[in-house]
């Protein structure tokens, strides 16, 4: 008998906050049109948090629907991964608001800083703690409040993002997608591409960096898109090439939903058809770590997995950071 434990999204669950940012009303707020963003960008609307909603209450949202979703009891959850890089506060943890709040008196939690591509570290940190016997039900929360470091009077930053979560109950106990394989990087020295300067220890708040906007987040966009489509490409062939799989054996890519056009050349490199592209950029923007997550749970949601299709997951974010993964229903 093969008692090799399994590691399996289970569970899964979404939230996105009810405010619909346009990209008409963008046009009002600094100088751009709705043809420069749908065009370069393929985002139409984004998602905006209320000042009530916060990282930790959309994460408890996506959170409590993912353990809905497989029937499992916040007692038995055993360990809660928080992916943000909006957290609610420096500390304690997000990770720690939401175990309150769900009543997962039994777990550890944690936060996971990997940015867009938090998720996919999260889920390779799962798939250890779960296939080692170390523990046996992981909850990972991604979720992201991109608008409260956002600068709403600079161009080149603010039609891109918004704000939502995820979530997905990791268990070795269960049916769903067999995460196979994931595969992870980091680059540190493209490490200023995409900032966020001000509010941690090195440039605290102060009259100073209030003033400087060192409080926003920052990026040199031409210069990540060059990198995104490389780097997420080879996390996905790293994944694929460990099972000698091609693009063709894939039903669905599910990558970083940032921009169209890194979308489509991802896929483009693959030989992926349209149809085999799961996309919520254009209604959701990017929602940093909780962009794969919330498309990945639209195709659990709406069945559109069979059995013994494989799911490949890439992301791309700040560090520079990204991940892929492989994933199997069964
Ligand atoms: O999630 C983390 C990973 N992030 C990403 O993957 C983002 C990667 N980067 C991108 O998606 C794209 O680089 C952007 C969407 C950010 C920018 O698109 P681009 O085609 O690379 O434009 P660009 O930065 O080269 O700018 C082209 C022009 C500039 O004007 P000039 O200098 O040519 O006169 C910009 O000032 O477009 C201008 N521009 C805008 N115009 C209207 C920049 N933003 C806007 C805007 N509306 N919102």
């Amino acid at each position: 008998m093969n008692n090799q434990r399994i590691a399996r999204i289970i569970g899964s669950g979404s939230f996105l906050p009810e405010k619909v940012l346009t990209n008409k009303e963008l046009e009002s707020m600094v100088e751009t049109s709705d043809e420069w963003i749908v065009t370069r960008t393929g985002i139409k609307e984004r998602r905006v948090a209320s000042e009530e909603e916060h990282t930790s209450t959309m994460g408890i949202h996506a959170a409590k629907a993912a353990m809905d979703n497989c029937n499992i009891d916040p007692l038995e959850i055993d360990l809660i991964i928080v992916a943000t890089c909006t957290p609610d506060y420096l500390f304690p943890s997000t990770g720690a608001l939401i175990q309150r709040e769900i009543g997962a008196t039994n777990a550890a939690a944690f936060d996971l800083q990997a940015a867009c591509s938090g998720y996919i570290y999260a889920l390779s940190i799962a798939k250890s703690y779960i296939e080692s016997g170390f523990y046996k039900n992981i909850l990972i929360v991604a979720s992201e409040k991109i608008s409260s470091i956002v600068d709403y009077e600079d161009r080149n930053t603010c039609v891109l993002f918004g704000d939502g979560a995820s979530a997905s109950v990791i268990s070795h106990e269960g049916k769903g997608l067999e995460i196979r394989d994931v595969s992870i990087g980091t680059d540190g020295n493209q490490a200023e591409l995409l900032i966020l300067p001000g509010g941690g220890s090195r440039i605290p708040p102060s009259e100073q960096s209030l003033k400087d906007k060192q409080h926003f987040l920052k990026m040199e966009g031409r210069e990540v898109f060059k990198h995104a489509v490389r780097l997420m490409e080879v996390a996905a062939r790293q994944c694929l090439e460990s099972f000698n799989l091609k693009g063709s054996d894939l039903a669905w890519l599910v990558p970083h939903q940032a921009n169209i056009r890194i979308i489509s050349a991802i896929a483009k490199r693959f030989g992926l058809k349209d149809e085999n592209v799961h996309k919520t950029v254009h209604k959701y923007g990017n929602t940093s770590a909780s962009g794969v997550a919330i498309a990945l749970d639209e195709l659990v949601q709406d069945k559109k997995v069979a059995k013994g299709e494989n799911v490949l997951l890439v992301a791309f974010g700040a560090g520079l950071t990204w991940g892929a993964s492989l994933l199997t229903q069964n």
